[in-house]
């Protein structure tokens, strides 16, 4: 090999031999290949590598970095602590053999339409740990094949997000993770996960679950992780508390306590008995009924006491109203009799 060092464009110093000249050009071709298929095949920098990278660990790195060096065989890639913030449609290409994927504490607030659409078999994705207040409708089409899906506190806007129809590309789903997200409500949007077998809706707002999400939970036979909530222990959650103590779909229901009323703050919801579980206002809406009664009750009374006090005068007034129908009866029966003759007389003319 010689010992300069050349450029392919024949710009040696000694002078220039053709055939030198090729086989030297074919040689520096052939490194910049070996070094091209090394970066495909090895570990990206900064990330780790055990197990001949079917499993890849990065931290800190540019998700391009990351993407441009990894190993297209792999099938575990975990990219935390860094600054991704944007996923964008197609975000990654020529991991077919990828199956987990694990982007948390990515800074990661936006996920555009088809942004997993080349990753045919995956099963695992970890979200978790972001501050995500986009995610398009068509944010998971193309996950087909997607088993669990955790976004623990990964929601910056639950709401916005979970009433969008980003759910109807999962349909394999098995098992969702939303713990930690400041939901209020239980999010709906999971009954059209047809597959769903474990819901995760710890730490979160959630006062209580009303009688059409329990329902929704008992068809589906979900699973449910739903300790700790701030539970609000009044006449509304009977149906919750019945349900938690008949069925076994709930996990973790034995740990979970009531945050009000005062009376009853810590106590556990599972100890709770029917009588229990009073509204403040209940007892003012049965006396508020009653007291409606009586006053229909009353107005009847004073109705039937004016017809009967005058009686006569009805009467009267009967009479006169009969009177005036008769009058204008026969009224009628005259017009009729008048009318008849000439309808006659056309129809014989029309024949
Ligand atoms: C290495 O990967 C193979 C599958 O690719 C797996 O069976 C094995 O358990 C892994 N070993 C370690 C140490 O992770
Ligand atoms: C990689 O795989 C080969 C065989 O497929 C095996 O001999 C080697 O020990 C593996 N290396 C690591 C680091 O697991
Ligand atoms: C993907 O996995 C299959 C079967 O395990 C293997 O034959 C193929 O080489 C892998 N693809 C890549 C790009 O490594
Ligand atoms: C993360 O990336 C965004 C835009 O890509 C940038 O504005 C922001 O400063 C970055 N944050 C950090 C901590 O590097
Ligand atoms: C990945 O999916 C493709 C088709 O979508 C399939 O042919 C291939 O075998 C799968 N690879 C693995 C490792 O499952
Ligand atoms: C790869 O991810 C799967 C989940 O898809 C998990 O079961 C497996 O343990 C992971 N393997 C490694 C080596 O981390
Ligand atoms: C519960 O979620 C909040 C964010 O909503 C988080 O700050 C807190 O660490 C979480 N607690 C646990 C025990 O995970
Ligand atoms: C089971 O549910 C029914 C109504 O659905 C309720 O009457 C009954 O008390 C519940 N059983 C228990 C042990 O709470
Ligand atoms: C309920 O009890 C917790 C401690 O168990 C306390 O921190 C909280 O202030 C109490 N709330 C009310 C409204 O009494």
């Amino acid at each position: 090999m010689s010992r300069r060092h050349p450029d392919c464009h024949g710009n040696l110093n000694n002078t220039p031999l053709k055939s030198a000249e090729a086989n030297c050009c074919l040689l520096f071709k052939l490194f910049g290949l070996l070094v091209f298929l090394n970066a495909t095949l090895s570990c990206p920098s900064s990330c780790i590598c055990p197990n001949n990278s079917s499993l890849v660990q990065c931290h800190s790195l540019s998700l391009q970095d990351i993407l441009d060096n990894v190993p297209h065989g792999v099938q575990n890639l975990s990219i935390t602590h860094s600054n991704i913030t944007v996923l964008q449609a197609s975000a990654f290409r020529n991991l077919n053999n990828l199956t987990s994927l694990v982007l948390s504490h990515d800074n990661l607030q936006v996920i555009e339409a088809m942004a997993f659409l080349d990753l045919p078999n995956l099963t695992t994705l970890d979200l978790s740990f972001n501050t995500l207040s986009y995610l398009a409708d068509d944010a998971f089409a193309g996950l087909s094949h997607l088993q669990v899906l955790k976004l623990n506190q990964a929601l910056l806007e639950p709401n916005q997000i979970l009433n969008s129809p980003w759910t109807q590309h999962l349909q394999n789903l098995k098992t969702l993770e939303l713990a930690g997200n400041d939901l209020q409500t239980f999010p709906m949007a999971v009954k059209d996960l047809k597959n769903l077998q474990i819901l995760h809706l710890g730490n979160n707002s959630i006062q209580r679950l009303n009688e059409p999400e329990i329902s929704v939970l008992r068809s589906k036979k979900i699973r449910l992780y739903f300790s700790p909530n701030p539970i609000f222990c009044d006449c509304h959650i009977k149906e919750m508390v019945y349900w938690f103590q008949n069925t076994s779909q709930t996990l973790d229901a034995q740990q979970l306590k009531c945050f009000g009323p005062p009376n009853l703050n810590s106590s556990l919801v599972m100890g709770l008995r029917g009588d229990h579980l009073k509204c403040s206002n209940e007892d003012l809406e049965t006396a508020s009924y009653v007291f409606f009664g009586i006053v229909l009750a009353l107005i009847g009374v004073i109705f039937l006491m004016v017809l009967y006090l005058n009686r006569k005068g009805i009467k009267r007034w009967m009479n006169n109203f009969r009177e005036a129908c008769r009058d204008q009866m026969e009224g009628y029966h005259y017009r009729y009799e008048q009318d008849s003759d000439p309808r006659r007389s056309n129809a014989s003319t029309g024949i």
